[in-house]
């Protein structure tokens, strides 16, 4: 055992894990219609949605979805990546359409200011960027810069798979017309389903496509199965389904969204205080904090190893590396999911006592 503090997956509560033990049903039951509904419909409540999907996969497929499903090979892409997961992200979104990307590193975020004139000489149909950029811990400022993008007639994709639900989100107020997260992320969920949101855009948009040109990812083909019974288009991953119910359910019982953003943001602020006061520098500017995962500089490659290391063997607490420019010299703490405070205020008594 011990405490996993990664950026996803996250640990599961045992009744989460346990929800997923019930005997085996088919997928074209009655029974599974009334699973999926469930989870389809508080799905579209909790984002803001107008539609929304759970696709068994992990989150790269839930963002492959939208960009296969929202974008043409005629239209042309603005990506804004800030680390890993941007560049995969305009890497998934650049096979579907033209697509150009401008950079920035090393903890560093996108927020109007800097995005405008870029979207401005764009002259795209589609900004797509990612909500929290997990690599370094990064938090865009999505909300500002899709609203502008909607005001110059785009539509808007955004990963907010490391996101979700423990930072501030709402499709419509953030003008978000196709959004993902993954259920290994802040639901608390075991890995393996991608979590989608659609505008109403973003479901007339793919609606009126005569050719989409996908199977399994073919949102025509969830949404006609969906309509019909409420039921899945291929066989899903029906144990997971009931896991993710049950997280759903513990989401509630602790005050739902406004509750677990509060809870993520408070440990976030907790962890950089106390990672500051030991000397750290932290990965994001300022503003541009995660409330999901912090990532923090080491004073070399060798600090950060022997945290890391002994951190695990000696607390049971398992914390991961950070990526881009700091991989090697980087730490990251995650304070994502359902996870008890004390197990982020040990991990950070025990790098008190290491570094
Ligand atoms: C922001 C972001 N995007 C995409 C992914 C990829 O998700 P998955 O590994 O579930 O495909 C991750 C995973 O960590 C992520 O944090």
């Amino acid at each position: 055992m011990g405490i996993l503090l990664a950026p996803g997956p996250v640990p599961v509560l045992d009744e989460i894990s346990k929800a997923q033990c019930k005997e085996m049903i088919t997928h074209r039951s009655g029974d599974f219609t009334k699973l999926y509904a469930d989870l389809c419909t508080r799905l579209k409540g909790y984002f803001g949605a107008q539609e929304a999907y759970v696709i068994t996969g992990s989150g790269a497929l839930g963002l492959e979805t939208l960009a296969l499903n929202l974008c043409e090979k005629s239209e042309t892409a603005v990506c804004f990546p800030n680390g890993e997961f941007g560049d995969h992200l305009f890497e998934t979104v650049g096979l579907y359409s033209t697509a150009t990307a401008h950079k920035l590193d090393g903890g560093k975020g996108w927020n109007l200011e800097r995005a405008k004139e870029h979207i401005d000489n764009s002259h795209a149909q589609i900004l797509s960027m990612v909500y929290n950029e997990t690599g370094y811990g990064v938090r865009n400022h999505i909300k500002e810069i899709c609203k502008y993008a909607k005001s110059k007639g785009m539509l808007t994709i955004v990963d907010g798979i490391s996101a979700w639900p423990g930072t501030e989100f709402n499709m419509k107020e953030f003008h978000v017309d196709g959004f993902v997260t993954g259920s290994q992320k802040g639901i608390g969920a075991p890995p393996g389903m991608a979590l989608l949101g659609l505008s109403q855009e973003a479901v007339d948009k793919f609606s009126k496509r005569d050719k989409i040109p996908g199977y399994y990812m073919n949102l025509k083909r969830h949404k006609k199965r969906y309509e019909k019974d409420q039921q899945t288009p291929n066989t899903p991953a029906i144990s997971l389904f009931w896991a993710l119910q049950k997280a759903f359910d513990i989401l509630d019982q602790k005050g739902g969204l406004p509750a677990t953003v509060k809870r993520h943001g408070d440990a976030a602020a907790y962890t950089r205080k106390r990672l500051i006061e030991m000397g750290f520098q932290l990965m994001a500017e300022k503003d541009f904090e995660s409330n999901t995962v912090t990532g923090f500089v080491c004073k070399d490659a060798e600090q950060a190893k022997t945290v890391k290391a002994k951190l695990a063997s000696e607390y049971g607490i398992k914390i991961v590396g950070a990526r881009g420019v700091y991989l090697d010299n980087g730490l990251r703490v995650a304070h994502m999911g359902n996870f008890d405070i004390k197990w982020i205020e040990q991990c950070l008594d025990g790098i008190e006592k290491l570094k």
